[in-house]
């Protein structure tokens, strides 16, 4: 026997319509008005709102980086993510100095094996030989549709430019799209000197490194190489209007290129945010930084109007306070991974975390916990907030992450024959976003204190319910990869 959702209001994309759904096995068999329950479930979705899961497509879970590990994991960060209403994300392999992308496949698979939500990868280069330009093909075998190439991040990820534009035409050649961080990496090496000589150590100046023009530069850059080159570009994390409207351009020359922006950059200021004392400023330091008041608004606008097709996180998260309890000793031991089973051997035991950069902007490692919270937030503050309808948030948090990354319409829609990965959503539920209650391994929320209305209550991945009014249903390892197909739209 199946479940029927009954009573509640089915959002797309395309709709907000009042229908029953009806799940069987891991798929939706039925959308109509009334469906007999014959026997079957019911979940009762009166005054709720049915929404696809959301798919978050920017997530760095368990990554080295930044001389630790970002601190949630493919156990902890799809719990956390199923209680924000998201049953998917797409994960950064990254491709180790001197190995092969299939060298970065086995070690993400690895970190997998916990999955409790669905998961696909995206693969970072950092190494573009010939012998990996031969092998990017054979990531689409693997499902791997989307390369992703830093342009900042010097003599960590960053690529120069000949690399980026042999990487696109190749991808380009096999139907894949590619993705940038777009920052001009040596400028921010020459102006990270500059402050540091002038004794300007402090988490604010993280921001006066990567100034708006150096994403702007880097983002324009990137979009006239994808219309030389033909290749489909998306442009991660977008934080302002300079880089919007050089994506804007681009897309009004009919160049291929799209581009998401984080939630985080809709609510954080530099002024507000990174300049609090007593280094509380690192919480908010990630890359490229969070910007004005004057952004915000060109954000709101942009993904209103369709320059920007999606939402996503960034999610990569690390303690405020970490590096607690004997963890050089154990990191020697353990070649430095596997810190969850460090943290697990005693709560006060953590990690190295935001603590790294005291003294030194620079040190500090850059990333944020977001990844319970994007949909709650731009519900609140762009559906309740008149932003946004229904339909347009459903686009930008579930269909177009679909749709751009080949997975459409198996996931980011509700229909007949789609995976069932259903949200109940109650409008009206109120909940205060607070690191005491978030799921997110870390030691503070970045919307500490705020009301939302709105919430996910009830989540169910491919006709399993993860989570409702009972507690958390998950296990580890049923998570499933999401192979994904190439040629995928330009939206
Ligand atoms: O600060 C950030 N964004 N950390 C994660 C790595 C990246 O650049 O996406
Ligand atoms: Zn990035
Ligand atoms: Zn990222």
């Amino acid at each position: 026997m199946g479940t029927v959702f009954k009573y509640g209001t089915v959002i797309t994309a395309g709709e907000m319509t009042r229908a029953d759904v009806l799940v069987e096995g891991e798929i939706v068999t039925l959308l109509g008005r009334d469906i007999p329950t014959d026997g079957h479930t019911v979940v009762d979705c009166t005054g709720k709102y049915l929404l696809p899961g959301g798919i978050d497509v920017h997530t760095h879970l368990d990554l080295s980086f930044g001389g630790t590990y970002s601190n949630d994991d493919f156990d902890t960060g799809h719990k956390a993510a199923a209680y924000g209403g998201t049953t998917m994300h797409i994960d950064f392999v990254i491709q180790p100095k001197g190995g092969s992308l299939h060298d970065g496949l086995k070690e993400w698979q690895q970190k997998a094996k916990l999955a409790q939500i669905d998961y696909a990868f995206h693969m970072a280069i950092t190494d573009l030989r010939e012998d990996v330009m031969a092998e990017i093909p054979t990531m689409v075998e693997e499902g791997i549709t989307s390369l992703k190439l830093f342009m900042a991040y010097k003599n960590v990820y960053q690529v120069d430019d000949a690399t980026l534009f042999r990487a696109m035409q190749q991808a380009e050649k096999n139907g894949m799209i590619v993705m940038v961080h777009a920052e001009n990496g040596d400028v921010v090496v020459e102006l990270t000197k500059k402050l540091l000589e002038e004794g300007k150590t402090d988490p604010v100046y993280h921001a006066a490194s990567r100034p708006a023009e150096v994403e702007a530069e880097a983002t324009n850059r990137a979009v006239m190489m994808s219309g030389q080159s033909g290749c489909a570009l998306y442009v991660v994390h977008m934080t302002n209007e300079g880089a919007v409207e050089a994506l804007r351009r681009g897309r009004a020359l009919g160049y291929p290129v799209m581009g998401e922006t984080c939630v985080q950059y809709f609510f954080m200021t530099v002024d507000e945010h990174m300049a609090q004392p007593n280094f509380h400023g690192s919480k908010y330091v990630c890359s490229p930084p969070i910007r004005t008041k004057h952004d915000q608004k060109v954000l709101w606008q942009a993904v209103k109007d369709g320059t920007l097709q999606v939402v996503s996180t960034d999610h990569c998260d690390f303690w405020f306070e970490g590096g607690v309890g004997p963890w050089q000793e154990w990191a020697a031991a353990h070649n430095g991974g596997e810190w969850a089973a460090y943290e697990a051997q005693d709560p006060t035991y953590r990690r190295p975390g935001k603590e790294l950069g005291k003294g030194n902007f620079a040190k500090i490692p850059n990333g944020l916990p977001a990844i319970e919270d994007r949909m709650v937030m731009l519900w609140h503050a762009g559906v309740n907030g008149g932003k946004l309808t229904p339909q347009r948030f459903v686009e930008l948090n579930c269909t177009n992450p679909a749709r751009i990354f080949g997975m459409y319409p198996k996931k980011g829609t509700i229909a007949v024959g789609s995976d069932a990965d259903i949200c109940v959503w109650d409008p009206h539920k109120k909940h205060v976003l607070s690191a005491k209650t978030h799921h997110m391994r870390c030691d503070y929320n970045l919307f500490e204190g705020t009301e939302v209305e709105g919430v996910p209550v009830i989540v169910y991945q491919r006709g399993v319910c993860l989570l409702d009014e009972n507690g958390w249903h998950g296990v580890n390892g049923s998570g499933k990869y999401v192979p994904r197909a190439p040629y995928a739209p330009v939206l």
